[in-house]
């Protein structure tokens, strides 16, 4: 990385945090070991390697990367559907597999417009549009599971990643809708303006991916 082309990183705390600080270690990154994920710190900053990042919520990363606040970010490309921002998606990383799905109660039956409980109202209503099905969504923030249970709503359309969720909570998934994976995307105008320093990220963790992908099978998606 080239003097003057330091990068920001946008990235969710958590699990996709771990993996991606993993991935770009793995990549020949040589991140401090002191960068943990369960810092309150918001922002971390590796002078050595040019990289700060930014800790922020799952469904903001792909907003502070279309607005330049970050060069790139890493996100499941679940928000990069339900928010649809004006960003590249270079890279599948092939972390954090899980999918998008419709689940409810075991015994519910039919009704001619049901209540859709969901985080990703655009996500919903696209699949049931393309169904000819019509429904009405309801958004939450979290815990979209209670929504069937309590009678807010008929389904929800929520990741599935264990399905320990929906089993503890007594719920069936009934539809897949979309594999997801975490992607790296790129702001626009950084990818003109720091083109060699991101392109030698992005490729760096591209060889990580690949020799991932020979070793083992992983759920990775399609890019696009
Ligand atoms: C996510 C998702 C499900 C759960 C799925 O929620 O919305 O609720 O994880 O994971 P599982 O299949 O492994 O149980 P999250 O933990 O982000 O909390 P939230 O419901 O408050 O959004």
């Amino acid at each position: 990385m080239g003097e003057g082309e330091g990068l920001t990183i946008a990235m969710p705390k958590g699990r996709i945090f771990g993996e991606g600080i993993q991935l770009l270690r793995k990549g020949g990154v040589h991140l401090p070991e002191s960068l943990e994920p369960d810092s309150r710190k918001l922002t971390i900053t590796a002078v050595e390697v040019g990289l700060s990042f930014l800790m922020v919520k799952p469904m903001d990363v792909s907003t502070y990367v279309e607005h330049g606040a970050a060069d790139l970010g890493i996100v499941g490309k679940d928000v990069l559907l339900e928010e649809d921002r004006d960003v590249y998606e270079l890279l599948d990383l092939c972390i954090s597999p899980c999918r998008m799905s419709v689940a409810g109660l075991p015994d519910w039956s039919p009704v001619l417009h049901p209540k859709v409980a969901t985080k990703y109202p655009r996500i919903a209503s696209q699949y049931f549009r393309e169904k000819g099905q019509q429904v009405e969504v309801i958004k939450l923030n979290g815990s979209v599971e209670l929504a069937p249970l309590i009678g807010l709503a008929d389904r929800i359309v929520d990741i599935v990643s264990t399905g320990r969720t929906l089993k503890e909570n007594g719920l069936v998934e009934l539809e897949p809708i979309v594999d997801v994976t975490s992607r790296l995307i790129a702001n626009r105008a950084s990818y003109r303006l720091k083109g060699a320093a991101i392109d030698n990220l992005s490729d760096r963790l591209a060889s990580v991916v690949n020799q991932k992908g020979e070793t083992q099978h992983d759920a990775c998606g399609e890019t696009g």
